[in-house]
């Protein structure tokens, strides 16, 4: 059931003197939420897809997280992107159009628009609500800013307006991790040739590290990403008519070092079945639903991955810490 929603035009930011966010609608996330569901959960492994954690809640609970202290990726990409902005802004080049993946409350992409000037900033994300938020505050930040929001998923082909400068897509968080190595691959195929010639991409990856880092980041002591995960079980009771009870799931989340990622899981404390709507699911005891992947990548890792891509690795910018990498990558 693809229903396809497009609706497009100019609306006033509320309250400020900042000019016109162009909106976007692309296909809706929602509109295949039941069908991915009943899908993934009829698999041996269940799984459901990390893209539905994002409504307004979870997106708000994504944010927490990064406030958390064992939550290590945003602090340390932020202050890599603050220590080397300068060079950072050479490369993009000023005037840019600048074309953001996932772009949720746009916290780091506010320093790059602050140096690069761009002629145009195009936000894509799934949660309408977290991009209505982040628009706002970048119109009353740079009421120079030309903005185009885009609702939807860059896990399909995403038609943008018209480039209005020399496009450079920005995907920072290690939201690459996120997907299947295939998928890292095809999506920077699909961005390369969405920047064409010319183009530029800077990409955000979480590298290697000791296993005990990455377990404390994941297993926050607050508990933060435990209601993350659980937060998938509310919005199925809320929107598909499930019936989870939240006290027989449990988050677990570990570092699976053959496959270099971390892997989230909601396990079934104990042998249940659970309805959405009138399908049933049947769970054993310690069965797990996958949530979540987050593949960790060496620099060098990535660069094979990227050239492969299309792309020749320019530059990449570290963290003083060694623990996360800005990948500087020029369409070949
Ligand atoms: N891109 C983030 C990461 O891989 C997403 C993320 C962080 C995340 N913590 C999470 C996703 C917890 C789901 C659950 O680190």
């Amino acid at each position: 059931m693809a229903r396809k929603q497009r609706r497009e035009g100019p609306e006033q930011l509320s309250g400020s003197r900042a000019p016109l966010a162009r909106w976007r609608f692309e296909d809706l996330p929602e509109a295949h939420f039941l069908d991915d569901v009943l899908a993934g959960l009829s698999r041996p492994q269940k799984a459901i897809a990390p893209k539905y954690f994002y409504d307004a809640k979870g997106s708000a609970l994504f944010e927490a997280i990064c406030r958390q202290p064992e939550y290590y990726p945003t602090r340390a990409e932020l202050a890599l992107t603050r220590a080397w902005i300068a060079d950072i802004a050479r490369f993009a080049g000023q005037g840019c159009e600048l074309i953001e993946f996932g772009s949720g409350a746009s916290i780091k992409s506010r320093l790059l628009i602050r140096r690069l000037r761009p002629a145009h900033y195009v936000a894509i994300d799934i949660s309408q609500a977290a991009l209505r938020l982040a628009v706002e505050r970048l119109g009353r930040e740079f009421p120079w800013l030309q903005i185009t929001a885009v609702v939807g998923d860059f896990s399909r082909p995403i038609d943008l307006p018209r480039a209005l400068g020399r496009r450079v897509a920005y995907f920072p968080g290690s939201t690459i991790g996120n997907l299947l190595p295939e998928e890292a691959e095809g999506f920077l195929h699909m961005t390369r040739g969405l920047v064409g010639r010319g183009g530029a991409m800077l990409v955000g990856v979480d590298l290697k590290k000791d296993a005990n880092i990455l377990h404390a980041a994941y297993n926050d002591a607050a508990g933060v990403t435990a209601a993350f995960n659980r937060n998938l079980l509310v919005r199925m009771n809320a929107e598909l008519g499930a019936n989870f009870d939240l006290r027989r799931f449990a988050h677990y989340a570990f570092y699976n070092v053959a496959r270099g990622r971390v892997e989230m899981h909601l396990v079934s404390r104990l042998r249940q079945r659970v309805a959405i709507g009138r399908h049933r699911f049947a769970f054993d005891e310690g069965e797990t639903i996958h949530t979540e992947n987050s593949h960790k990548y060496a620099v060098e890792e990535f660069q094979a991955f990227a050239r492969d891509a299309g792309f020749e690795a320019r530059k990449q910018w570290l963290d003083r810490r060694g623990l996360f990498s800005l990948h500087g990558l020029r369409a070949a």
